[in-house]
């Protein structure tokens, strides 16, 4: 269930939406059937307890509604106030909120009696008022805000309250964003302490639906066996993956010696054994390297080779070339060691397999060398001591890096001319002596994109707008 969804004139209900949602029978202020969405009803009746708590006593004027009854009171308010009146205050069948039964249009209860009309409720907007600071505790936001009329394209509605959830309310609150807003302007670089067990797209499934946006990757894999910082990229911040991914990364390796696996570590059937001899000198032979090398690419690996995955290869016992790549190993350390084991760290380039390295560290040792566990420590400028795990996440627990900050160009301010000259993709006079590329925002230090100098003048790189 996706509690982020959108609706909205440009984003209408889809048809099969109610097969996913579980709406459940509740009563309206008078006493008639009505259906909200489950979550969403026990949010309200606990929003509801609690309001009553501080003297506050609201019920429900409407909530679920079909197409049917949406286009009847759009209808009624176009016959009543004219067209133009109702679309700032009505939605048309299928570009209504209520359709999804997660919005309630709530009411007060006033002397033992609910008000009734729109009048009515505006003149108890200072009620209302005090009712909105309750509502991200309880997952809801307040949908159609002041001065937000531009985006959201409805007038103030202090009656109309939408769940989003908990976790997603908090953060459109801390914010002051309107959902439309929430789902564009959210973006920057989470690093995550991935677990193992779980593949780096489990971890991306789970913060998308944490978060409710579907736009969301990672920076460099970690295999299921693999732990530590994983670099998520949220929104437009994927645009950007590519130079975090580019990154030199900092890894502790474990390893055993005198076995060999199909896969390269320990989660692999064992293909052969050998001896370990004694006189193993470890230090020396890791410290032999840090250099660049070309090197094999492991089978159980998901780069192509004619177009197909090369674990694809392996899996229908294939025989294949496999590729190999110059890497560098920038600096390799020695933490531990034991008879036939051993911990090392090392900082690697992109597109290093550690299993490989491992592999060819075993291969100098005169023995084979297979990988028991992976923790990657760093990845860029992102140590795993600022990572966050996911339960963290969910508790509300995170950094949220911006996308500016996380690359290394400069940034500059722009006027309101230069704005548009961007918005507009125009190329711009490199009057601020950029060598490579720059960041340029605007002055309410909105992303508006990075620019790379070409011909002596400044071309877009990522648009942001
Ligand atoms: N009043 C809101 C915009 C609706 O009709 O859904
Ligand atoms: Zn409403």
């Amino acid at each position: 269930m996706n509690y982020a969804i959108l609706v909205n004139n440009n984003n209408k209900i889809k048809s099969n939406y109610l097969n996913r949602v579980n709406l459940i029978s509740a009563t309206n202020i008078d006493i008639e059937e009505v259906f909200v969405e489950e979550e969403t009803y026990k949010a309200y009746l606990e929003l509801k307890e609690f309001l009553e708590t501080k003297g506050i006593y609201i019920g429900i004027a409407s909530a679920y509604r079909s197409l049917e009854e949406q286009q009847a009171i759009y209808d009624e308010y176009v016959l009543k106030y004219g067209k133009e009146y109702a679309d700032s205050i009505v939605a048309s069948a299928g570009a209504s909120e209520h359709h999804t039964g997660l919005a309630i249009d709530i009411t007060l209860k006033i002397n033992d009696n609910y008000l009734i009309t729109n009048e009515e409720l505006m003149n108890y907007d200072y009620i209302f008022k005090e009712i909105h600071k309750y509502l991200k505790d309880y997952g809801f936001i307040l949908r159609y805000q002041v001065d937000k009329e531009k985006i959201t394209l409805y007038q103030y509605e202090p009656w109309h309250i939408r769940y989003v959830g908990k976790f997603i309310a908090k953060i459109i609150d801390e914010n002051n964003y309107s959902l439309e807003e929430y789902l564009t302007e959210f973006n920057g670089v989470l690093v995550i302490n991935k677990p193992k067990g779980v593949t780096s797209f489990d971890v991306i499934n789970d913060i998308s639906h944490l978060f409710g946006i579907k736009r969301i990757g990672h920076t460099g894999t970690l295999d299921p066996l693999a732990e530590g910082v994983l670099v998520v990229t949220i929104g437009k911040a994927t645009k950007v993956a590519e130079l975090l991914t580019a990154a030199f990364k900092e890894y502790q390796a474990g390893v055993l010696l005198g076995v060999e696996t199909e896969t390269l570590d320990i989660t692999g059937n064992v293909l052969n054994t050998k001896v370990v001899p004694f006189d193993l000198n470890i230090e020396e032979t890791l410290n032999s390297f840090k250099k660049t090398y070309l090197q094999e690419v492991p089978i159980y690996s998901a780069v192509k080779v004619n177009g197909k995955k090369l674990y694809q290869y392996a899996r229908n016992n294939e025989k294949v070339k496999l590729p190999k790549k110059d890497v560098t190993i920038k600096e390799i350390n020695l933490l531990s060691s034991d008879r036939n084991t051993f911990i090392f760290k090392c900082l690697v380039s992109k597109g290093c397999y550690i299993r490989s390295l491992i592999r060819d560290i075993g291969v100098s040792l005169d023995t084979y060398a297979t990988m028991t566990n992976l923790i990657r420590t760093k990845q860029g400028k992102f140590d795993i001591s600022e990572s966050n795990t996911l339960d963290e996440l969910k508790q509300g627990i995170y950094k949220l890096h911006k996308i500016e900050d996380v690359l290394d160009f400069p940034v500059i301010k722009v006027d309101s001319k230069t704005e548009y000259m961007i918005r507009t993709g125009q190329k711009l006079v490199n009057t601020y002596d950029v060598v490579d590329k720059v960041t340029f925002l605007n002055s309410n230090d909105q992303l508006l994109g990075i620019y790379e100098v070409k011909d002596n003048l400044l071309c877009v790189w990522k648009n942001f707008v």
